[in-house]
């Protein structure tokens, strides 16, 4: 039995792009793997920790090899429960718009949380930086009011490579993405049509994930 986590990062629910075709991609994989389990975490939901000054003292006393006071450490273990459930899923699955050409803040926190040196990467003067989520695949649903796939626009969407850099960052090679776009700059009907050809995309995508 594999677990997908799937990471939801719109508060716009049953009105959300990203999350109508990430549900269409939870669909299908349930019908294709019934015995796996979907654990959905939603970002602006989960009381997730602030990363704040107690968080990173927290991190600079364990970084240093110091030891955190009791408060320091209890901050702290917030912070690697989060990590815990990211890291122990086996395939990946996120449902995120575009806000001020990047992902929502909610989004950014969550990476801000789990990106962390010895738990998702890890670094050798020698060797530099390596990922430790490995051998998982990711699936990365996109959804943005504008349409950022032509050349003249493309410099300026910060929200697919900036996913696609952090996922490779802790590991990631397996990346895939649905993109549903335009869901507002092209009007309803074009908004229709690009969320029906991301639903299909979605389900197709599921199908050998
Ligand atoms: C706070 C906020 C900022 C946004 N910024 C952008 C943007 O920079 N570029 C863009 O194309 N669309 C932008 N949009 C539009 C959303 O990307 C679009 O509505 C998308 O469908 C949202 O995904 P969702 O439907 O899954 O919530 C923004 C929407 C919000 C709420």
């Amino acid at each position: 039995m594999s677990r997908l986590l799937y990471i939801q990062a719109s508060p716009r629910g049953e009105s959300s792009v990203s999350i109508t075709a990430a549900d269409a991609f939870a669909e299908a994989y349930r019908e294709a793997n019934p015995q796996d389990e979907i654990d959905t975490l939603d970002v602006f939901t989960e009381d997730l920790p602030a990363f704040d000054g107690a968080a990173l003292d927290a991190k600079y006393a364990i970084l240093g090899g110091g030891s955190p006071t009791a408060d320091q450490q209890a901050g702290w273990s917030r912070v690697e429960a989060v990590i815990e459930r990211f890291k122990s899923a086996d395939k990946y699955l996120f449902a995120v718009p575009m806000w001020n050409f990047s992902i929502p803040y909610r989004l950014k926190q969550y990476f801000d949380v789990i990106v962390q040196p010895g738990y998702t990467f890890s670094y050798d003067p020698e060797t530099g930086y390596d990922g430790l989520v490995t051998g998982r695949p990711a699936c990365v649903v996109y959804a943005s009011g504008g349409d950022y796939s032509s050349e003249q626009m493309r410099p300026v969407d910060m929200q697919k490579p900036y996913m696609e850099l952090m996922l490779t960052f802790i590991g990631f090679k397996d990346i895939s993405s649905v993109i549903a776009a335009p869901t507002l700059m092209g009007g309803p009907d074009t908004a229709g049509e690009c969320i029906k050809q991301a639903v299909e995309h979605a389900r197709a995508a599921a199908a050998d994930f």
